[in-house]
């Protein structure tokens, strides 16, 4: 895929001290893969659309999905009550495209703008950017999807609920619905969690593939957001979900790395009328054999002084050399020395191409560059 729109490169990659966007992440700005309709991604997006407007009325939800991907530290993190201190501000976690501007780690940054300008019931869409370990559901860029409704005062009135539990239950029988429209009768369950921005809080977690998968958190909005937007007193909940997440468990995607290939074989396979409600009938994704795995195992001591090593940083790099290449990094050994003091850890790597079987010779370019990147810029030593 390409970029169709032109952001330009110096205005990402701005060698600006806090700067730390690799040109592979700069690459996916502006692809979109949301907008497409019959990518399963724009799919899943259109389906979740058309449920709030079969529950809550047509065009009762206003839907957004263009907002551009570079916003504000405000935005993303003041705006939503995210404390100072909170690891998702790091340079480790976070892209930042200078002190003040980050590539948005969730569609949450556009909350506080769109409650400002008036907004009352609204779906936004987008990319959004963390930097994170590789494997078969961690991608650096995925896409969410954020809802916001806010009630009017006569539609907290309640003779037994309290407002804020008023507002708790519309917002799990809503997602509760869209869990089921989307797959039937899955298996579900509501976890408690926290966010700054929500009061109380939940995650929405689905069975699949033998596991818990977290695909939403969501909440009753903190009173101070309402309140900086011109809507003291009111109620309102939130959630932001994850569509790779969902829309893996809903066509059967194995591996999160599919939704940016451009293999026919992947995107004949999607079509916008495709869907059924529930799951019912509809045709799930035919995995085309997959090409064999080269696994290569790194052993190092890590640096002993402070040290730009961490795993964030590693997976960034081998990225960087490897590109769509990479299907994951895991740390598969440590251990610590306490005569010398010094830790050893061991990092396997799994290479595999989507489209073609990998020579030893490119296999072996890549994992010496890596050994040699990470001496260079992470200040191993390798054993
Ligand atoms: N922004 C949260 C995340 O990215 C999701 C969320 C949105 C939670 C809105 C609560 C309310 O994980």
């Amino acid at each position: 895929f390409k970029a169709l729109s032109a952001i330009k490169r110096e205005d990402v990659i701005t060698g600006d001290p806090h700067n730390n966007v690799s040109d592979y992440i700069y690459q996916r700005l502006g692809i979109n893969l949301h907008q497409r309709p019959d990518h399963p991604l724009g799919i899943l997006k259109n389906v979740i659309g058309d449920y709030f407007d079969s529950k809550f009325g047509n065009s009762s939800f206003k839907r957004f999905d263009d907002i551009h991907p570079i916003v504000s530290t405000f935005e993303n993190f003041d705006s939503v009550l995210v404390p100072k201190d909170h690891i998702s501000r790091s340079v480790n976690d976070t892209y930042y495209v200078n002190a003040d501007s980050v590539l948005r780690c969730h569609t949450s940054a556009h909350q506080h703008e769109k409650l400002k300008g008036g907004e009352k019931q609204f779906l936004v869409t987008g990319d959004v950017y963390r930097r994170d370990t590789i494997d078969a559901t961690h991608f650096p860029v995925f896409h969410q999807m954020e809802g916001v409704r806010v009630f009017d005062a006569a539609e907290l009135n309640s003779d037994h609920l309290s407002e804020v539990e008023v507002v708790s239950k519309e917002l799990k029988e809503t997602l509760e619905g869209l869990a089921q429209h989307l797959f039937g009768e899955v298996e579900m369950r509501w976890v408690d969690a926290y966010f700054p921005f929500t009061e109380p809080s939940y995650e929405l977690e689905i069975f699949f593939n033998g596991e818990w998968l977290e695909v939403l958190g969501c909440g009753v909005m903190q009173q101070s957001i309402l309140e900086d937007s011109g809507n003291a007193g009111k109620k309102a909940w939130a959630f932001g979900l994850g569509l790779e997440r969902l829309a893996m468990v809903l066509f059967d995607i194995p591996d999160i790395r599919l939704f940016w290939s451009d293999d026919p074989r992947f995107s004949n396979q999607f079509k916008a009328q495709m869907f059924r409600a529930g799951g019912v009938g509809m045709k799930k994704f035919k995995s085309y054999s997959k090409y064999p795995p080269c696994l290569k195992d790194v052993s190092f001591w890590l640096p002993e002084k402070v040290t730009n090593f961490t795993e964030n940083n590693l997976c960034e790099l081998v990225r960087g050399v490897a590109g769509n290449l990479v299907e994951e990094v895991k740390l598969i050994d440590e251990f610590h020395n306490s005569k010398t003091g010094k830790t050893s850890n061991c990092f396997r790597i799994v290479y595999r191409s989507m489209e073609r079987s990998l020579t030893d010779e490119e296999v072996n370019e890549l994992q010496d560059s890596v050994r040699t990147k990470m001496v260079e810029e992470l200040g191993v030593t390798l054993r």
